[in-house]
Formats: C-alpha cells, structure tokens, sequence
C-alpha cells in the first residue's frame, strides 16, 4: 500500500546502547498508530527526535554535537517538532528546554508508553517536559512487538526496566529508575509472536537479567524463564544481556547444561581485574569470585565464550590494579571486550572518589590502548582457532562491505563471512572457516 502524501513522518536519531535501539522501535511503533510514518531521513521529517544516551560523558556530548544540525534547521524556519527522549532527556529535563529555545519536547525513558500524547502536545504548540517515572505496580511494558522484527532472523525482547544496583561509576539507576520485571506471560506472548513472524533468535535484555523476577512474589526466576523460552518451538537460539555477576547464581549455570538453544556465548562485564577497584565500584563480588564463576560455567558449557567490559583509570586505580585487569583478561579466557576510560557522571556517588583519587588522563589513555591491543591479539588468536574448522552459522544478511557476501554468527557469536546469496537468510550452514581478522573470520560453504 503506497502512503498518503501528507503521512507524516517522524526520524529518530539513536545513541548508545540496545536498549535505546529498541525503545526507538517503541517509539516508532507507538507512533504508527497514530499515522506517523518512519523516515531515514531527517530532512523531510516533521518530527526530529534524539534518543539520547548518558552512560558517558562522549556520548552526551555527541547529543548536543548533533542536536546543533536540528536547531539550525529550525531556525532557517523548517516545521519541525523537535524533541530529547532519552538518558540525557531524564538526568537533564528543563535544563535542556532552557538551553534550547528550538526543542519542542524533552522525555526519559519511561515516556516511551505515552509518547503519542507527548508528541501531540509538542505539536500543539507547548513546551513538554516529561522526566516522571512510571507507577511501579502495572507498569505499562510496551506490548509492541520488535516493529523492525519482520524480515529478520533476531529479535530483542524487553524483560525489565531499570536497575537496583548501585555501581558507583553508572548513571542508569538515576535515568531508568528501579528495576521492574516485565511478567513473564507477556514475555512469553511475545516470543511466541516473534516466533510466528519467522524470528529465530531471542535477545532477552534488561539492565540486570539475574534479578529478574525476584522482587515479585509467585514470577519466575532469571532461570526458569531461560528454560521457558527455551520450550518455545522455534527459538533456535537465545542470548541476553546484560548480566552482573554477583547474581548470576547456579541455577542459570546449570541452563548452560541443560539448554541446548542458549547460546555458548555470554557477556558477563567484570569492570576490573582488582578487587580494591571492584569495592570502590561496589560491584560486591571479588576477582576470585568472577574466576570461579567462570570456572562453573565452563564445566557446564565448555565451549563458552566470554566477553565482557571494563572501565579504566577508575579512581584510584594504580599500576598495579591494572595489571590485575590486563591478567585476568587471559585468566579468564576472554575472547572480547568493550573497554572504556571512566568518565564522572553527574549525581553519581564516585564523584567523591575523583576529587579524591583522580587518574591523570594520560595515564587512563595509556592504560585503554594497552588493554585494547591486549584484547584485539587475544581475539585474533580465539579467531584463528576456528581456521580449518566446521562450524554452524546463522545466516542473518548481506555482508556491509562486500556484494555477494553473506554474514551470520555461530552460537559462541563469531561473526562469519562467506559468499553466498541473500535467499540463505535464515539458514544455518555448516561453514569451513578460511581465514580470520580481528572482529570476524572468512568461510566457505562446506
Ligand atoms: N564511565 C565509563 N564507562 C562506564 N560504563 C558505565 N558507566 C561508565 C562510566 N561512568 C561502562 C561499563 C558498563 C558499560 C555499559 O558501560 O563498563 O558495563
Ligand atoms: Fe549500572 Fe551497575 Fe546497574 Fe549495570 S548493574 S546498570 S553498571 S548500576
């Protein structure tokens, strides 16, 4: 069916993490209802909205970078609703609409279920400000399927919102709120549908999976929903993400035993390698702790694959903390990993720390591309070990870079090359791995 003419059309622009790509989905699928139409292009929309990201000072800064090219659309007299959703939109709110007179509209995370509303009276003419968190109790998950799911091999599927935790260094507890967890029937529901749709791999993501369900009397634990989606017929495979160690308990352990429809890769971000950082992140668990952890998985899924995060020049950190990290990196047999240097986010309680125990910059830098070359030899080596092997591959698209290529990933999420056509989409192959590069390996159809 063609669009109307005069379909209005909205263009989102995403920062930061899977949760913000998928409360875009949201976004866009709350406001079809109402007739507006996505674009990827920003210069014929009528509505402009930047869902923003906080976790880091860069990412902050990239919003206002962008945020400049709208205003001055605006300003050259352009009809557009322009509006802030978002992390920064939470930790921020009239901040933002004092700073710029040209933003119609600034909302946090938990705007998301009533965007329709919010956008309406933007485009009515007043200033809308929304940065009050959601009643806990009934908390309206939106019941949208992934909107982008059709056509496509993987869905992700919200589970909880929020984070209890109290990591020094993060600002998600003050932008998402508390944890709520999603019920599970309605997780369920929705895998099923993604399923019906052709979805053959299942992303459950929240901010802290391995709390799932246990504030609420009679719901499903972390575990029993692995093993409930599990069941489902048609899910080939399930991720997650993102889990604390802490609360990774033996139960979800055991999943790695019994459930061969999990994937044998898990991200399990440890933050550092010592346990006088890891106190002063209050990540309660030690280094030994992550090691054995490690250990337990390994025996129940020995082909895991482990990838994780860190966060350098933490206050505090001295040489010899970060060789703890830069150790435990092979330690523990990580095959990848997102580092970062740590950035002071407002309100957060390591603040205190930095007028402290401040890290030089240079030192932190330093510090990042020794973990980083450290990390990219390690993953080249993990690559290598697959040359010559069979491995099976979930066919997910076209290559970006390369015509007549296709890309999927194994379970452990290695990332595979190979020539082929775009109707394998949704096969998975035995592929014999050729050769490797740094982020993914080169195959051939056995
Ligand atoms: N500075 C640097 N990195 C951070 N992260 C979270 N907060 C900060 C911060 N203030 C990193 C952590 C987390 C990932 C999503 O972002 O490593 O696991
Ligand atoms: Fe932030 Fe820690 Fe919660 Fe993760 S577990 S979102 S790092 S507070």
């Amino acid at each position: 069916m063609s669009e109307p003419e005069t379909a209005r059309k909205v263009f989102i622009h995403t920062f930061g993490c899977q949760m913000n790509v998928y409360d875009s989905a949201k976004i866009r699928a709350q406001l079809a209802r109402d007739g507006w139409v996505a674009t990827d292009c920003a210069d014929d929309a009528d509505l402009v909205l930047l869902n923003t990201c906080s976790i880091r000072d860069k990412a902050e800064q990239k919003m206002h970078s962008a945020l400049g090219e709208y205003r001055r659309r605006k300003r050259r007299g352009a009809p557009l609703t322009l509006g802030i959703a978002g992390c920064v939109a939470q930790q921020e709110g009239v901040a933002l609409l004092d700073r710029y007179p040209e933003v119609d509209l600034v909302f946090g995370p938990d705007g998301v279920p009533g965007v329709q509303k919010l956008v309406d009276a933007a485009r009515s003419g007043q200033r809308v400000l929304d940065t009050t968190f959601l009643d806990l109790e009934n908390y309206p998950f939106v019941e949208a399927v992934d909107p982008d799911a059709a056509g496509r091999v993987g869905a992700f599927v919200t589970i909880q919102k929020g984070c209890d935790n109290k990591c020094t260094f993060c600002i998600v507890p003050t932008t998402r709120g508390v944890e709520v967890s999603r019920p599970s029937g309605q997780i369920l529901d929705e895998v099923r549908t993604l399923v019906a749709c052709g979805i053959q791999e299942i992303t459950l993501i929240g901010q802290n999976v391995n709390s799932y369900g246990l504030k609420v009397p009679g719901e499903r634990t972390f575990a029993e929903l692995l093993r409930a989606v599990a069941e489902i017929p048609g899910v080939a495979r399930i991720r997650y993400t993102t889990s604390h160690p802490r609360d990774m308990g033996p139960d979800v352990v055991a999943a790695y035993r019994d459930l061969p429809n999990l994937t044998s890769h898990l991200h399990l971000p440890v933050q550092s390698g010592s346990d006088r950082v890891l106190k002063r992140m209050k990540r309660f668990y030690t280094r030994d702790h992550y090691l054995r952890l490690v250990d337990d998985l390994r025996a129940a899924r020995p082909d895991l694959a482990l990838t994780t995060d860190f966060i350098v020049g933490f206050p505090g950190e001295e040489d010899e903390d970060f060789e703890q990290t830069l150790s435990l990196l092979s330690e523990a047999g990580i095959v990848g990993s997102f580092s970062f240097k740590y950035s002071p986010r407002p309100g957060t309680p390591a603040l205190k720390l930095v007028d402290r125990d401040p890290v030089p910059d240079d030192v932190a830098s330093a510090r990042l591309s020794a973990l980083q070359a450290r990390q990219r030899a390690l993953q080249l080596a993990w690559n290598r070990t697959h040359e010559g092997r069979v491995v099976d591959v979930l066919v997910e698209g076209p290559s970006a870079h390369d015509e007549g290529v296709v890309c999927g990933r194994t379970s452990s999420n290695l990332m595979v090359n190979f020539v082929g056509d775009e109707a394998l989409v949704g096969q998975t192959l035995p592929i014999r791995v050729t050769r490797s590069f740094t982020h993914s390996v080169r195959g051939e159809q056995v």
